[in-house]
């Protein structure tokens, strides 16, 4: 059966911005999985997945020291489970596959939360179905705020943007297809046409003339975007997964796999209004050479994501410090040991790291509580591949490839190793317990390019 697409005139919809659970104003917060039907287009409502009812779903905003309470129930007719990406949480609480809950069932998520101010997500997390679920809509911003962030003077309120970019694919029904049967290689990534941010198809945003800070999450499925933007030269990166950076980064693009985060602040002042920026991807061929289906935009394509378009005079009283934190760098000596991970495709063109298939319930490396370690990973394919570790923040030593990193300089949970690339990270463990390490793009993760390491005291 053939397929028509969808189509829509880019930049007629104004972006969709989550609503905000704060923890300082609630004290429990509950969540429901669940199927809804939303207005993504404004013709035919779309059956998609929700946590309260409708998309994009709530941003969590918590301030360090605050008490995270949750109740989850799972009206899904299968089992899942909520994985806080990014958090180093109690095992227990991070939502590991073997933890799902089955349908009509309720769990309750309670921590504190200890780590510093950064922009984190959450999605669902069941084995072999993430891809699915988080693709139709189980995913949302967390973002954690501490004193040291609050003294910077960064943009803030209106002027601080969550974009959470995800491809995706639908039927002149406005009803979301998954995976295509006419494209076998959607097993290696599901890439899609129509480029949603918050929920929200190729959005345009109403802007002021003044500084913004955007935290930008990529939650595809595959695509990696290397974004940059047009009408404004430079921008600057201050802050990269797990938060800020020592100091701003001036940089033309960036690139973003996914479940990589970007902090950026961007100042439209030169702007006049009537204005347009445009915020694009520029295509990145390096990252694979996978060929796909005509019918879809390939890993390299060029593409206009979102546009700003400047429609106000306003004050800017926001800040832009020469110096943000500081980011105790770990050095190679302090590691106890080095462990290499390879990822490699097996026999059944299965994705896997170490060349095993991913088993629920074996341990694949134990490491010490307290002590450090580098990872090695290493890539053997001709695709890249996000490496993300639950229960940890990392910094990356050194990698081996041509390309540098503007975000390998702060601090990480998932990390791009290029085709044959090998990356070293070096890490601290310092959450006890059972934890989960993957490649992030979904449809890898969930055949089998997921392994478990267990910190023991
Ligand atoms: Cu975004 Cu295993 O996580
Ligand atoms: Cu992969």
């Amino acid at each position: 059966k053939d397929i028509k697409r969808t189509e829509t005139k880019p930049f007629t919809q104004e972006l969709k911005i989550p609503e905000e659970i704060s923890f300082s104003k609630t004290k429990k917060a509950k969540f429901s999985s669940q199927k809804s039907l939303v207005q993504i287009y404004t013709d035919k409502p779309t059956e998609v997945l929700t946590f309260r009812g409708m998309l994009p779903n709530p941003t969590i905003r918590i301030k360090r020291g605050e008490n995270f309470d949750l109740e989850f129930t799972n009206r899904l007719p299968q089992p899942t489970i909520i994985h806080w990406h990014g958090l180093i949480v109690p095992s227990v609480m991070d939502g590991h596959p073997k933890d799902v809950i089955p349908a009509n069932k309720t769990k309750h998520y309670h921590y504190k939360v200890d780590q510093s101010a950064g922009t984190f997500w959450y999605h669902t997390h069941p084995h072999a179905r993430t891809g699915k679920e988080i693709y139709h809509g189980l995913s949302g911003f967390y973002i954690i705020e501490d004193d040291e962030e609050k003294r910077l003077n960064l943009p803030s309120g209106e002027f601080d943007l969550p974009l959470s970019i995800q491809d995706r694919r639908f039927d002149e029904n406005r009803k979301l297809f998954y995976k295509d049967k006419e494209v076998p290689q959607d097993n290696n990534g599901v890439l899609g046409d129509v480029i949603l941010v918050n929920a929200t198809p190729f959005p345009y945003k109403n802007v002021k003339n003044r500084k913004y800070r955007l935290r930008i999450l990529n939650s595809s499925s595959v695509r990696t975007y290397n974004l940059a933007f047009d009408g404004i030269e430079e921008f600057a990166l201050i802050a990269t997964d797990a938060g800020l950076l020592e100091a701003p980064l001036m940089v033309k693009n960036v690139i973003v796999s996914v479940a990589e985060r970007i902090d950026i602040v961007i100042d439209f002042k030169d702007k006049r209004i009537g204005d347009t920026v445009t915020l694009k991807n520029l295509g990145f061929k390096e990252v694979s050479n996978l060929k796909l289906h005509p019918k879809y935009p390939d890993f390299d394509a060029k593409m206009d994501i979102m546009q700003f378009h400047i429609s106000e005079k306003a004050e800017d009283t926001s800040s832009l410090p020469a110096k943000l934190v500081h980011i105790p760098r770990m050095k190679a000596s302090e590691a106890v040991r080095t462990r290499t991970i390879t990822m490699e495709m097996i026999a059944g063109g299965l994705w896997t790291l170490n060349r095993k298939p991913y088993d629920m319930y074996r341990i694949d490396e134990r490491v010490k509580l307290g002590t450090t370690e580098i990872w090695e990973l290493k890539n053997s394919v001709h695709m890249g591949h996000p490496f993300h570790m639950h229960g940890v923040r990392f910094q990356v030593l050194d990698r081996s490839g041509k390309i540098d990193f503007p975000t390998d300089k702060g601090w990480k949970d998932t990390v791009l190793v290029m085709p044959f690339e090998t990356v070293r990270i070096i890490v601290k463990f310092t959450m006890p317990g059972l934890f989960l390490y993957h490649c992030h793009i979904l449809e890898h993760e969930d055949q089998a390019m997921m392994a478990n390491f267990f910190v023991e005291r």
